[in-house]
């Protein structure tokens, strides 16, 4: 997902800076379970928003794409997210 998450350390067929994209389906339960939040293949990011703002490379126009929505825009697909 390009160099911003890169940890390069590569693993079987998987670079240092390619990650296995993560099913979003019960991304909700990981705060509602633990009571703590971490996302991203390192834990990095303590909220999904900032698990959002980590994207890059392939996935670069989604994280534009998220700083271009409004606010109210931004908490729907939160919530929604957090509804999964
Ligand atoms: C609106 C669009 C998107 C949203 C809201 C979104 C949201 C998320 C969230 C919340 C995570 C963290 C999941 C977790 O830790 O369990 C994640 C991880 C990831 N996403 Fe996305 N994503 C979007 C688009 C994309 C696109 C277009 C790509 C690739 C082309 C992508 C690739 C990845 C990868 C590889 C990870 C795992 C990164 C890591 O573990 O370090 N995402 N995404």
């Amino acid at each position: 997902m390009g160099e911003g998450l890169a940890d390069h350390r590569p693993e079987f067929e998987a670079s240092g800076r390619e990650w296995r994209t993560p099913p979003l389906w019960g991304v909700g339960y990981n705060r509602r379970v633990t009571g703590r939040e971490h996302y991203l293949h390192d834990g990095r990011a303590r909220t999904i928003e900032e698990a959002v703002l980590w994207h890059g490379g392939e996935a670069e126009a989604a994280r534009q794409g998220f700083t271009s929505l409004t606010s109210p825009e931004r908490t729907a697909l939160i919530l929604f997210l957090d509804s999964l």
